[in-house]
């Protein structure tokens, strides 16, 4: 819908919203619902907004972690691993390419990798790529972007990027239903949320 303020034309769907996320210390500018766009002053926070992503996840998720080397991919998926309940904690599956963890309560299972080493599709079969995505799991990809094509279309994509130091812009943005909603839950659980419970 297009309004005026000021007799400036204003698209109400992209309104510029920036605010703080209360429990978490972050900015957040809210340009459209299914896109966040975060700034992580430090790793606990990363790692805070990762839990907190974490608890919401659902059987089927696919997240897509893209950044430079140390932007805080693997930062932000330990966090996600913690809000999810996975035991081991997740760490850097650099070497291994795939790390598999499991959770008390149910049988599900989330896939940590890291394609930074794989460069095309073909390379990607080689993981079990579609075991994985296929099964009754979640999967958690940093560098995607290497095998892009083999990724299912639908997902969330979390762009990390260093602004600084200790600064960090994360962007998160959701390609499908499911993942629109799954960021409407995160900004609900990040603005709103009282639960202390998820400190790390
Ligand atoms: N705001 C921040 N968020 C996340 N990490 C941060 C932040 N500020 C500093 N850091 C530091 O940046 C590094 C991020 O490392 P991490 O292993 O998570 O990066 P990565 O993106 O997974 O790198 P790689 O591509 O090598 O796997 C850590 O040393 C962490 O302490
Ligand atoms: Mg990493």
């Amino acid at each position: 819908m297009i309004g005026t303020l000021c007799g400036l034309p204003t698209l109400a769907h992209q309104a510029i919203i920036i605010r703080m996320f209360p429990h978490e210390g972050c900015a957040v500018t809210i340009i459209r619902d299914d896109q966040l766009d975060i700034i992580s002053y430090n790793p606990q926070q990363t790692a805070r907004l990762g839990m907190r992503l974490g608890a919401l996840l659902e059987v089927g998720d696919v997240i897509c972690l893209s950044g430079d080397m140390g932007a805080g991919k693997t930062m932000f998926a330990s966090g996600v691993g913690k809000g999810w309940g996975a035991e081991p904690p997740l760490t850097s599956p650099t070497y291994n390419l795939v790390h598999v963890h499991r959770r008390k309560k149910d049988t599900v299972k989330l896939f940590h990798l890291d394609c930074y080493r794989l460069s095309d599709v073909l390379e990607a079969e080689t993981i079990g790529l579609d075991d994985i995505l296929n099964g009754a799991t979640i999967s958690i990809f940093e560098w995607p972007e290497h095998i892009k094509e083999a990724l299912p279309t639908e997902r969330l994509w979390i762009d990390i990027r260093i602004v600084e130091t200790t600064r960090r812009s994360i962007v998160l943005e959701g390609a499908g239903k499911r993942y629109q909603t799954l960021i409407g839950l995160f900004r609900a659980a990040a603005l709103g949320s009282k639960d202390k419970s998820l400190k790390p």
